[in-house]
């Protein structure tokens, strides 16, 4: 049962890169692939630039399912960029494809490798610091093994003889039959304990570095990723550092933007500043004209990614590439067959006393209770079991991402660990909204037996704001829409 599935899953990975040819006739001078593919003639006849842009994946590979109609997937993603080839030239995607470094997210980033990689041939790989904080030489051995190069233009080597980039060039030239592209990426210090043998270099230094250090190269786009500081970051950076045509601003926001942020140059050029929004729910198209050396964005955009669900569960929605669900499908039967479930349940320590269970309430919430057992919440961990049995080949139950929001206190010292061994955590009990209660619970039953004296109640608090807690579950992706006094009404109880 407990397979290392990352070797697994790495080795298929080097393997696909055999397959490595790129999408759209493009190439990245690394893998040698040739620029055209067949068919496609040069010079182009639509000299208009369309360029497909996305980052910010954060771990949502695919969405959860809650809700009907959600965005994202990196199963439609692929099946829309292959049925549509024809209206774009190149996709790239920024960093930032895990949430945090984690083993759970580590197999999700291999992947989302696998995806971008060796199915969809994205050309480069920019990383962010949440990336980067997964561990250098492991990034390192990927980057060797495997094609698509990373990149992190900030991100330097301390040697003897000077800084070195960390990925061997702190640059990538993509090219394409209508546009030669430098691409940059900025990582950020954001959410990252820099090891010591390495230095992340100011935004702009960064990027007047590289710029030098490509001086050699030939290309007439210059795209520059920014992962950390949001968009005034991304905008201060198109500011102070000339010669940047599109900053992305992987972080920006939430939502893909059809407006751009544009800032005039010295020289009558102008840079634009792009958000591609996040979680993989949007691709952003880039219409592009060259014009007297320089390029002028004509358009921007939003292509929703549209997730359906499957009228019968386990089978291939519609708008989905087998290829990529395959994988995907894969990722949570080993997530789910392994022991990530438990290993990832203990991080952090519980602010306020331990977990005691539902059960533990009852006793003196007789009404909280009753009025409890008849919500959904109660029913929560059963939407799971049920779903399983739909699935067949994957358990919802035993993958954090789905327990996390269906249990209590997942991923703290004492909270939901497995159905075996923690039942009374099971879906959303009393403490997923009033927090960890024990000190709560052993000062009313010593009260009750007057051994403790009624003045101390105020320390014996639940130490959670119930109603504010409702937000870390019913998050815009699950809950569209959600309003607390009118879902509240459902749920009420004293
Ligand atoms: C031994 C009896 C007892 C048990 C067991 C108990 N409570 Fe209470 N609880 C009380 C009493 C008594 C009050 C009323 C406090 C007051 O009037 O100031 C209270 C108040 C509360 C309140 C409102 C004020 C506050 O302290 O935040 C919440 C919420 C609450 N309990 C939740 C829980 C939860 C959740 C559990 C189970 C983990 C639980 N209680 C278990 C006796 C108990
Ligand atoms: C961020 C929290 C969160 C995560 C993560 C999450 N859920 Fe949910 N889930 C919810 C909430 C909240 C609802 C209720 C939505 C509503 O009705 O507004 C829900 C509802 C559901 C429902 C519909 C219940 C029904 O019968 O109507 C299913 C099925 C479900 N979730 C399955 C899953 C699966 C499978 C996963 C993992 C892939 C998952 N959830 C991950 C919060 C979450
Ligand atoms: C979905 C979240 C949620 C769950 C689950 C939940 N509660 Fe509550 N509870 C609330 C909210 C919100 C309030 C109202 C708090 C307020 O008015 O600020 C509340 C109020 C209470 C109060 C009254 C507090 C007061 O100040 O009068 C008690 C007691 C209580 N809950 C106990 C329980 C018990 C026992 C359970 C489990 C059987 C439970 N709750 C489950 C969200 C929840
Ligand atoms: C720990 C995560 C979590 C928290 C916190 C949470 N919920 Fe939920 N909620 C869920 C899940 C999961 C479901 C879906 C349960 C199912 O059907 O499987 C749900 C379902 C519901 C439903 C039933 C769906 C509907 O609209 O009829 C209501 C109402 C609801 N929640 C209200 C609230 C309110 C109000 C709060 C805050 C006081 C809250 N929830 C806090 C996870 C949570």
């Amino acid at each position: 049962m407990k397979r290392p599935i990352t070797r697994i899953l790495f080795l298929s990975l080097v393997l696909g890169t055999l397959a490595f040819t790129s999408l759209n006739g493009v190439g990245s001078e690394n893998n040698g692939s040739r620029l055209q593919k067949e068919g496609v003639e040069e010079p182009a006849k639509n000299p208009i630039f369309r360029l497909i842009l996305s980052g910010h994946l954060d771990g949502k590979l695919e969405p959860c399912g809650c809700a009907s109609a959600q965005s994202g997937g990196l199963d439609r993603r692929a099946f829309w960029l292959k049925a549509h080839q024809a209206e774009f030239d190149l996709a790239l995607e920024g960093g930032n494809y895990i949430h945090e470094a984690n083993p759970l997210e580590k197999e999700k980033f291999m992947t989302t490798l696998m995806v971008l990689g060796a199915t969809l041939h994205y050309p480069v790989l920019p990383l962010g610091a949440r990336d980067l904080s997964m561990g250098i030489q492991e990034l390192l051995d990927f980057h060797e093994a495997f094609g698509p190069p990373f990149l992190a233009s900030d991100v330097y080597k301390k040697t003897k003889a000077g800084l070195v980039a960390l990925f061997g060039q702190s640059y990538r030239v993509v090219k394409h039959p209508k546009a030669k592209i430098l691409v940059l990426s900025i990582a950020g210090k954001e959410g990252w304990k820099v090891p010591k043998d390495l230095r992340v270099l100011p935004a702009e230094e960064a990027v007047q570095k590289t710029l030098q250090a490509a001086k050699k190269e030939s290309f007439d786009l210059v795209l520059c990723f920014v992962h950390s500081g949001g968009a005034e970051a991304a905008t201060r950076l198109a500011k102070l550092a000339p010669g940047l045509d599109l900053v992305v601003s992987v972080d920006g926001s939430h939502e893909a933007k059809t407006e751009p942020r544009s800032i005039p140059r010295k020289n009558g050029h102008t840079s634009y500043v792009l958000f591609p929004g996040s979680e993989g729910r949007y691709l952003l198209k880039a219409d592009l004209l060259k014009t007297g050396g320089s390029w002028k964005l004509l358009k921007l955009h939003k292509i929703q990614v549209p997730a359906l669900r499957p009228k019968i569960p386990g089978t291939l929605p519609p708008g989905t590439d087998p290829e990529t669900h395959r994988l995907l499908r894969q990722l949570k039967v080993q997530i789910t067959k392994s022991d990530l479930l438990e290993k990832m349940a203990e991080r952090v320590d519980p602010k306020g006393g331990h977990y005691v269970g539902t059960q533990a309430c009852a006793s003196c919430h007789k009404d909280a209770q009753a009025a409890w057992q008849k919500s959904h919440h109660a029913k929560a961990f059963e939407t799971l079991l049920r779903r399983a049995k739909e699935e067949k080949v994957w358990n919802p139950a035993r993958h954090p991402d789905c327990v996390i929001c269906h249990s209590v206190g997942y991923g703290e010292r004492s909270g939901f660990r497995s159905q075996e061994q923690t039942p009374d955590l099971m879906g959303v009990g009393c403490e997923a909204c009033h927090g960890p209660s024990s000190q709560h619970v052993q000062f009313w039953r010593k009260w009750k037996k007057k051994k403790a004296p009624r003045e101390d109640a105020k320390k014996a608090k639940t130490p959670k704001q119930a109603r504010v807690a409702c937000y870390t579950c019913h998050t815009f992706e699950q809950s569209p829409g959600f309003d607390f006094e009118e879902r509240w009404k459902k749920i009420q109880h004293k």
